[in-house]
């Protein structure tokens, strides 16, 4: 796979290779594609689960069928509905917003800083008695400030859930992404570090939301064991989110590679951010712990929007494809996504925006919402860096980032 002269991003995928063929064929040999029952004993889920509990170091993990899946099964276990608001960074990707208007929630926007992450004074600032949850991103592959982001949560008593869908592998202070709030998130979509295509994975150590998850992922009862459980307390609506047999066994696989993957990506985004970060004009994105960062972004942020308007199309000239500056990264940025711009109901009903217990405040989501963020995503443009790049394809982006950058 390659784009231009260089590796394609798609980091898991790149990497796949007969062990993940032999994960698949084991699936179908053994005839056991869903994981709770079959003509054979299924063991892919359960051993991807094993394995992340330990990676964590969490009591519990759940396999879902998407990142989108494991945010709205966390949302669901943890009540989040009309009345309430949960706050996301205005550089976000639209499925964690998009979960919270699935739970006639309100979705409350946060700036983020030079990392571009959520900011720990913004969302000081954003807390309300109504704010239910706290969502921070782990943006383009590198962490968010969770030393402060919990500090804040704490002192207002508010639940964090991590959305470590773009920084699988990543940590802060030598801690894993996705183990310092409530709940963490992955997802195993094909852009992510690691890949089954789909996927996605809830981990926790609260056992009372763990069992939530779990019906909340399935049909509304929680499996306990080789049966759904016959108690109702944990029922609820189920959303349908389970994972299956093919898919965890790749996913199982990619997570033995996720390391190495990290590792790859993360040394030659290093040594590229060494090389260009004398060049005048140009400032690299702030990395909340350099150490933690998983490395699929080099992330420049030029003096203003014009700058980087012209950068784009210089370093293009060049022959660099996978880049954009952040404005115009699609679904990433508030004022990109219209169903968020226009209040797009669920329903001809006009919830969540209309709903009586949401009345008190629904926030303007045009831009100018954030006018921090709006400045950083103006001007600050991000380049893909392959997880596979040889010493030569990386002199190679070398040259044509400072000749695109000058
Ligand atoms: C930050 C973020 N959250 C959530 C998701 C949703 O994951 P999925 O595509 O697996 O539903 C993605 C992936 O695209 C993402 O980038």
């Amino acid at each position: 796979m390659t784009t231009g002269d260089f590796p394609s991003a798609f980091p898991g995928a790149n990497w796949m290779d007969e062990v993940e063929q032999q994960a698949v064929l084991d699936v179908v040999k053994n005839r056991a594609p869903f994981r709770f029952y079959g003509p054979n004993e299924p063991t892919h889920a359960l051993a991807f689960e094993a394995r992340a509990r330990e990676v964590f170091g969490k009591t519990f993990a759940l396999a879902v069928n998407s990142g989108t899946g494991a945010l709205s099964c966390a949302m669901i276990a943890m009540g989040i509905g009309p009345g309430d608001e949960v706050i996301v960074p205005a550089f976000f990707w639209v499925a964690s917003v998009g979960t919270i208007v699935h739970c006639n929630a309100i979705p409350i926007l946060c700036e983020v800083d030079e990392s571009l992450t959520l900011d720990p004074k913004d969302l000081e600032k954003k807390i309300t008695p109504r704010t239910k949850l706290i969502i921070p991103i782990h943006m383009c592959g590198a962490p968010c400030d969770m030393d402060a982001i919990m500090a804040v949560a704490d002192a207002r008593g508010v639940d964090v859930m991590e959305d470590c869908a773009q920084c699988n592998g990543g940590s802060f202070k030598g801690k894993p992404v996705g183990t310092f709030g409530r709940v963490g998130m992955f997802s195993y979509q094909l852009n992510k570090n690691i890949t089954s295509g789909e996927g996605g994975l809830l981990i926790t150590d609260d056992e009372h939301l763990y069992w939530k998850m779990n019906a909340a992922h399935d049909l509304g009862v929680p499996w306990r064991g080789a049966e759904p459980d016959s108690q109702p307390a944990d029922y609820l609506w189920g959303a349908g989110r389970r994972m299956g047999e093919l898919c965890a066994a790749v996913a199982n696989v990619q997570l033995e590679k996720l390391p190495t993957i990290v590792e790859h990506m993360r040394a030659s985004n290093r040594r590229i951010q060494k090389a260009v970060k004398d060049l005048p004009g140009v400032t690299l994105r702030k990395l909340n712990d350099p150490a933690g960062d998983t490395g699929p972004f080099l992330g420049v942020m030029l003096t203003d929007a014009d700058t980087a308007l012209a950068a784009v199309d210089k370093l293009k000239a060049t022959g660099l494809t996978d880049l954009w500056r952040l404005a115009d990264y699609g679904l990433h940025c508030y004022f990109n996504v219209p169903q968020l711009v226009n209040k797009t109901p669920l329903s001809p009903a006009g919830n969540p925006w209309s709903m009586p217990q949401n009345a008190e405040f629904v926030p303007d989501y045009n831009k100018g919402a954030c006018p921090v963020t709006d400045d950083l995503l103006e001007r600050t443009i991000v380049i893909n860096i392959p997880s596979k790049l040889t010493a030569e394809q990386e002199q190679t982006m070398i040259d044509r980032i400072r000749e695109g950058l000058s």
